[in-house]
């Protein structure tokens, strides 16, 4: 169901003809400041967002006093990408707050995600409550390493076949494609479970790369982009993807380049990147900066749009229930091999020996991400089923999944 009322409050999608700056408004309110250099960013995202009908508000009568967006991406799971709604700018005005405005804004959106087709979501949240009531779970992290800057000067040394070495460009504006396409292609190979992509339209990405204080850097197979920070004391590196070692190396040795004046590198990465093997000494420290939640807004899509392990075989009976989109749910067999995974109604394909596990949304989307069905049955997501049952699906599933854009 999209659209409604709410104890007076009519929930529908932004349009044109709808105040911009009453949105803006709400945006400082709920978030902070915007800059001048922000804003205008900003008001671009959102306008491209109530332009494809991606927004929606909460009216009292011509008053805005909720709204929030999705942002049309791609996530990269084992090789393959799906489709993703990324939920954005979710913002109820503090007089507001507190009464199911946050809620009923956030059911409506994903009524229109499911409508749209879109088989997963992802957020960040500030509080979990609002978005675990509607089937979004805790999936992964954003990550960063800081580094001592001087630490970069000499990496360990390169293996006996990799003496090849990579060409490097300054990215422009003009590059937002090309980013898209390499971020992709790095992802795809090497089997990142987790991270995005943007729309090649993505009036953000074109700001970020026409931000004279950002310096963006392309190779065939890799994307590098930072900051000073601090003054000159840090170097912030928004993000550094690379799918070969010389890549690795020239992206690393740019920012070790800088250590007469930056003291550390801070640098968003997956949890499991190269630097954490490359520096002599053990002086990179990684943390979790931010957790992100994963929704399965239509279950067959999702699994059968994303990559498996080669060796992984499943065939599980699932029992799933999914209050607000009921078409995920009932019984189903998780099939899994070669690589491929679909989801069978009972009598679509072989049967399933044992029990079966039984999850809600926020569970799928948990085990979805690789989260261990073990830590599933610990937090209440996951039950029934079998011990050989956990051991396939762990196996299809296993990941320490991962963003590196913050949206
Ligand atoms: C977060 C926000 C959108 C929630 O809107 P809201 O209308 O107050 O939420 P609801 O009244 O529908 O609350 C739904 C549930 O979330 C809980 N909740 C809401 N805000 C919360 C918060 N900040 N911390 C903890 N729990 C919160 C409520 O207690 C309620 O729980 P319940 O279902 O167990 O009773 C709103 O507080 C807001 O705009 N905050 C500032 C901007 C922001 O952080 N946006 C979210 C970005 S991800």
């Amino acid at each position: 169901m999209t659209g409604g009322r709410l104890g007076g409050l009519e929930i529908r999608q932004l349009g044109p003809a709808d105040d911009i700056e009453a949105e803006v408004d709400l945006r400082r309110r709920s978030f902070g400041p915007l800059g001048a250099g922000h804003r205008t960013a900003w008001v671009a995202s959102a306008e491209a967002s109530i332009a494809k009908g991606q927004a929606i508000g909460a009216f009292d009568g011509s008053r805005l006093v909720a709204s929030a967006r999705y942002v049309p991406m791609r996530q990269w799971w084992l090789g393959r990408s799906v489709p993703m709604a990324a939920v954005v700018s979710v913002k109820v005005a503090p007089e507001e707050r507190g009464r199911g405005v946050g809620s009923a804004m956030i059911s409506d959106l994903l009524g229109r995600i499911a409508a749209a087709g879109y088989p997963v979501s992802v957020l960040y949240p500030t509080t979990g409550p609002v978005y675990r009531s509607a089937g979004w779970e805790f999936a992964g992290g954003k990550y960063e390493v800081v580094l001592p800057a001087a630490a970069l000067a000499a990496l360990v040394a390169p293996g006996p076949d990799q003496t090849g070495g990579t060409e490097l460009r300054r990215a422009t504006p003009a590059d937002a494609e090309a980013v898209i396409g390499v971020k992709g292609r790095v992802h795809a190979e090497l089997r990142h479970c987790g991270p995005n992509t943007r729309d090649p339209g993505s009036p953000s990405l074109r700001h970020w790369l026409a931000d004279e204080d950002e310096f963006g850097y392309l190779a065939d197979d890799g994307f590098l982009s930072y900051r000073w920070a601090h003054g000159t004391s840090e170097l912030d590196v928004r993000e550094l993807t690379a799918g070969s070692a010389a890549t690795t190396r020239a992206f690393w040795q740019i920012l070790a380049s800088h250590a007469a004046l930056a003291e550390r590198v801070r640098a968003c990465v997956g949890p499991d990147d190269a630097i954490g093997w490359l520096t002599r000494e053990p002086v990179s420290e990684l943390r979790c900066r931010y957790r992100w939640m994963l929704r399965i807004v239509d279950a067959p899509a999702a699994v059968a749009g994303r990559g498996y392990p080669a060796a992984a075989r499943v065939l599980v009976p699932l029992d799933i229930t999914d209050v607000a989109l009921p078409g995920n749910g009932g019984r189903w067999t998780l099939e899994v091999s070669g690589g491929e995974g679909r989801l069978n109604r009972p009598g679509e394909g072989p049967d399933p020996d044992g029990p079966a596990v039984r999850l809600e949304a926020r569970g799928l989307a948990a085990l979805y991400a690789g989260t261990p069905m073990g830590t599933l049955r610990l937090t209440g997501l996951a039950s029934g089923g079998s011990p050989a049952a956990d051991a396939e699906l762990d196996c299809a599933f296993g990941a320490r999944a991962f963003q590196l854009d913050y949206y």
